[in-house]
Parts: C-alpha cells; sequence; structure tokens
C-alpha cells in the first residue's frame, strides 16, 4: 500500500514517472488551478502534496486534512503555506532553497539591465513601427557600470547578485536583520551594511531579495519611494507584498523613481490594471528561477523532499530541506 500524494500543478513528466515508483499519484497534468475547496477534497485521503508556491495551505486547509503529512513547496518563498498552523497539525513543510540561487540572480540582473537601459519599453515602440521617430536623445537610460548598487535582503540569493556586480565597478550597499560575514561581504563586491533609509537614498538601483513574512510587508512603501533618487531603478525579484504596488505606481508615474522591473505581484496572477498602462516598468509574471535546468532541479528538489518525509526508511534521512525540523513525526 503506497502513500498517496496530489501534484497540484503540472510538471515534468519524469517526475511523476520516479515518485510513481513510490507512491500513489494523482498528477494534474491538465494544470487545473485548484480551489481551495478542491484542494481540501483532493487532499481528504492524501499523505503528501506537492505544491508550486502558489497555492494557499492555510490553517483552513491543514484543519480541514487530517491525513495530511507533507507539503513540498517547489520553491524557495513558503508564504502560501502556514508553517505554524502545519507544524501544530504534524504535518511537514519543505522548500526548495539553493538550487535556485544563481539562476534568481542571473535573472534579478536581466530585470535590472531591462529596466535601467529600458528594454522591454524601446522594443515595444520598435514593433509599433516607429523607428522613423528615433532621435539621437531617445531611450536615455541610467547607468548600471560605475553605479551604487543597493540590495535589500543579504540571503544567498543577494549575495549572488551583489557578486555579480563586480564585473561592472559597483559600489555595493546592503541591508539586512543582521551582518553577514565580513567573508561574504568580501565575495559579494565589498558589500556595505547600511540601513534601509541609507541605502535607499545612496543607491541608483536597489534591487529586493527578501523573504516575505509580515514584517517585511510594504517594505517600500510611499515613504521609501520619496526617499529613493528621482533617476533610481527598483527591481522586486522577491515577493507580491513587500512593494506596495499602488504607491509604486503613483511613484512611478510622478516620475519620483526612474523605472521599476518587477517579477512579483500583490494579488499575482492578477496585477493591478495602472502598471499596464505606464512604460516605465518592466513587468514579468513571476519566473527569476525559471531556467531548465533549475525548474528541473526544483521539481527534484521537491520529490527528493516528499519521499524523505513520507518513506524515511527508503530515503534513509529527513528531509533535506525540512522548514519545521520541530514537528512532531
Ligand atoms: C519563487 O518565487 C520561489 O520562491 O522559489
Ligand atoms: C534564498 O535562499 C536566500 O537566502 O535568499
Amino acid at each position: 500500500n503506497k502513500p498517496k500524494i496530489l501534484l497540484a500543478r503540472a510538471i515534468f513528466p519524469e517526475v511523476i514517472t520516479h515518485l510513481e515508483q513510490f507512491f500513489d499519484v494523482e498528477s494534474n497534468q491538465d494544470d487545473h488551478i485548484f480551489s481551495s475547496t478542491e484542494l481540501i477534497e483532493k487532499l481528504q485521503d492524501k499523505d503528501g502534496l506537492i505544491a508550486t508556491g502558489s497555492e494557499p495551505v492555510s490553517a483552513e486547509v491543514l484543519r480541514a486534512c487530517p491525513r495530511l503529512k507533507a507539503v513540498c513547496n517547489q520553491a524557495v518563498g513558503y508564504n502560501n503555506i502556514d508553517v505554524a498552523a502545519a507544524t501544530k497539525a504534524g504535518v511537514m513543510v519543505t522548500n526548495t532553497p539553493d538550487v535556485l540561487n544563481e539562476t534568481t540572480a542571473d535573472f534579478g540582473w536581466a530585470l535590472l539591465m531591462a529596466t535601467a537601459r529600458r528594454i522591454t519599453e524601446s522594443e515595444h515602440w520598435l514593433r509599433a513601427g516607429k523607428w522613423n521617430k528615433w532621435r539621437f536623445d531617445s531611450f536615455l537610460g541610467a547607468d548600471v557600470h560605475g553605479a551604487t548598487l543597493g540590495v535589500i535582503g543579504m540571503g544567498r540569493i543577494g549575495q549572488a547578485i551583489a557578486r555579480r556586480s563586480m564585473g561592472f565597478d559597483m559600489q555595493v550597499l546592503y541591508h539586512n536583520r543582521s551582518r553577514v560575514s565580513p567573508e561574504l561581504e568580501a565575495r559579494a563586491n565589498n558589500a556595505r551594511l547600511v540601513s534601509k533609509e541609507e541605502l535607499l537614498r545612496q543607491a541608483d538601483h536597489v534591487i529586493l531579495v527578501l523573504p516575505y513574512s509580515k514584517a517585511s510587508h510594504h517594505t517600500i512603501g510611499a515613504a521609501e519611494l520619496a526617499m529613493m533618487k528621482p533617476g533610481a531603478t527598483l527591481v522586486n525579484l522577491a515577493r507580491g507584498g513587500i512593494v506596495d504596488d499602488v504607491a509604486l505606481i503613483a511613484a512611478l508615474r510622478e516620475h519620483k523613481i526612474a523605472a521599476a522591473g518587477l517579477d512579483v505581484f500583490e494579488n499575482e496572477p492578477a496585477l493591478h490594471p495602472d502598471f499596464l498602462t505606464l512604460s516605465n516598468v518592466v513587468l514579468t509574471p513571476h519566473i527569476a528561477s525559471a531556467s531548465e535546468p533549475t525548474r528541473r532541479a526544483m521539481a527534484a528538489c521537491a520529490a527528493a523532499n516528499l519521499l524523505a518525509a513520507l518513506l524515511p526508511a527508503a530515503a534513509g534521512a529527513l528531509p533535506p530541506n525540512l522548514l519545521n525540523p520541530e514537528v512532531k513525526r
């Protein structure tokens, strides 16, 4: 009698083949988006769930699914899961850290460069047949090289982003709950810890890579945007809700800052319609970790976590990325 698991969203077929050796798998290759009610219904006879990071696993869902023993997110962020409620309910929770650090850092740079140098805006203009309107002063952007980079959230992804700035002769400021070691600061282009306010006032380009929590809700709101330089770029690679989107729209419209590059939004996959009316924002649909090898590695990581959670004898260890080791198993 194999344990029963649910895959919340479509996944690479080889992952399903692998999981079927150990589990009775209910997959979702049509990629139907479950409502909370459907999710609860499907989880009634399930021991484990692989989620993508966008399915809310609330206290209510956990209460309603007494058989559930493990929720394995295919994401480094896990703010979609009420971990405290999971711990109380005896449910192990895992994420996929590390495998996506470098890929996500690459994308942070792609978004920063595209935003500072107005790449998508100018492409839309070109596609609209406007090249004959080109002027010597068309699409003037901000320089990236030689500028000051502000990294808010100096975790592994923040460090990987800062490290990449070495080739651009940048000064790096960072803000974080605590100072990282001098060795890591040196590797991160001699990054210097400063207050959030100093970072916002000094940086030409600010990049957000901190996890979402109640404490980081609206880390960037109207007051913070007002501190930034008028020519500054803001990149959000982290989570919707870390930026107050309404305040950001106002700042972009009034040119309080030059531009923003956003991979995440409040209320995804809906986004504030006003973003679509602004030319000084680059918008991507939460794809920072979506390189071919990294998405495969994230899926494999979540599968390995689930295997260790539900079949510890077969896996020979605890889930490698267990977020609530205090859970009673
Ligand atoms: C994606 O946003 C992740 O948390 O991995
Ligand atoms: C993610 O793993 C981070 O620490 O930023």
